[in-house]
């Protein structure tokens, strides 16, 4: 019986407790509304690198509830009682945050701390409060290039490659808005080759045009300013190195425009003469190797001809014997150009005369 009447007892209360539960979270919706008013705390800024820790506070959390009971504030979150540890601290009575640090926006831009209100029991005497720090940037780092920068380009292109510096600061602000520049050089001549794209760091070709037959290595020394390039920006100093790539800018040309030379009777499969081409274009390349036709009296296919690669001469060979009968006079015409096409220009020719004789005679 005793038994039956503590299990009412107890069952009694549960229900005094759940009646009591809802009660409270009614209560609490209504701080909720209440905390929307007046508990939003409008983000505290403070500058970078800017010494506050003398300050007796930089933000205040309160509970209007502390009108009626003590109330003990704490602060939880990221640089409070995680990592960076106890970089602001609340006064447990005032609720007055104090920051015992200066502040380095490139490791935090913004602390999202939590403040809590609880009475000496304990028990929370208000919602959780949000105190967010956000730190405000200073232009405190420089541009920073990382790195060498090479880029090719072929004599007759113009873009030639980009720099790309970057900055700690704050994006999409001045300070770490980038401007480039050339400052030097190497070598001078014959003038300033190259420009650079202000913010993008394209590097160009100037309209003067570059020959790699002068120059076929150009180092740039470029600067990268914040503050889009202003005098109290911070700067950087980085290279590019500009290869000249050869296009086949340079013709083959002949020694001569005429040659004059003997073959024998009766002779095949002799070299006639070499003939020498003369190319500025980049050695041992298509560019430069030249391709040798004989372009007139060959009709009956006595000579051929075949580049030497190592020494850029055709070897004109007679490959049938001649009769003297019935052949009076030779005269051919040997043409010459690149295996590669030519972009600027055009090949040459030259005209050979060969005596009939019955000496062998190599001009
Ligand atoms: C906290 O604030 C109270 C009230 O302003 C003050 O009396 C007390 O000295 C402060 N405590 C500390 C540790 O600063
Ligand atoms: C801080 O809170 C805001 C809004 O909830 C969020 O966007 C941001 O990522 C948070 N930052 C950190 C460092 O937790
Ligand atoms: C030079 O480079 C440009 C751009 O890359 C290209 O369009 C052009 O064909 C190149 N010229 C030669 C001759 O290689």
């Amino acid at each position: 019986m005793a038994r039956a009447h503590i299990a009412a007892v107890a069952l009694v209360s549960l229900l005094v407790l759940l009646v009591f539960k809802a009660e409270v979270e009614a209560r609490r919706h209504g701080a909720l509304r209440r905390r929307k008013r007046e508990w939003i705390l409008p983000p505290t800024k403070l500058l970078e690198n800017v010494d506050y820790t003398k300050r007796v506070s930089i933000a205040k959390i309160r509970s209007d509830k502390d009108d009626e009971q003590r109330v003990h504030y704490t602060l939880t979150g990221a640089g409070a009682d995680k990592d960076p540890f106890n970089l602001f601290i609340v006064n447990e009575t005032s609720g007055h945050v104090r920051v015992t640090g200066i502040l380095d926006r490139e490791k935090f831009s913004v602390y999202n701390l939590t403040g809590i209100a609880r009475y000496s029991d304990g028990s929370l005497a208000e919602t959780d409060i949000d105190l967010r720090i956000r730190v405000i940037d200073q232009n405190d780092n420089s541009p920073k290039f990382g790195k060498k920068f090479t880029g090719s380009v072929n004599e007759s292109s113009t873009l030639v490659t980009q720099v790309i510096a970057t900055d700690a600061d704050e994006e999409g602000t001045d300070n770490a808005k980038i401007a480039y520049s050339i400052v030097k050089q190497e070598p001078v001549d014959p003038g300033v080759m190259f420009y650079i794209e202000k913010n993008s760091g394209k590097i160009f070709v100037n309209d003067a045009g570059l020959d790699r037959e002068l120059h076929d290595l150009y180092t740039l020394t470029i600067k990268a300013t914040d503050m889009d390039g202003a005098e109290n920006g911070n700067s950087e100093i980085g290279t590019a190195e500009i290869k000249i790539l050869d296009i086949n800018d340079n013709p083959p040309r002949l020694e001569k425009d005429m040659y004059s030379g003997n073959v024998d009777e009766n002779t095949d499969n002799v070299v006639v003469m070499r003939i020498k081409a003369l190319d500025d274009d980049l050695v041992n390349t298509d560019n430069w190797l030249a391709d040798f036709k004989i372009d007139k009296g060959n009709e009956d296919g006595l000579f051929s001809i075949e580049t030497d690669p190592k020494t850029n001469e055709g070897i004109l060979k007679l490959i049938k014997p001649i009769d003297f009968e019935k052949i009076k006079d030779l005269d051919l015409g040997v043409s010459v150009e690149n295996v590669a096409p030519l972009v600027v220009g055009a090949g040459d020719r030259a005209d050979i005369d060969f005596g009939l004789d019955l000496g062998l005679d190599l001009t």
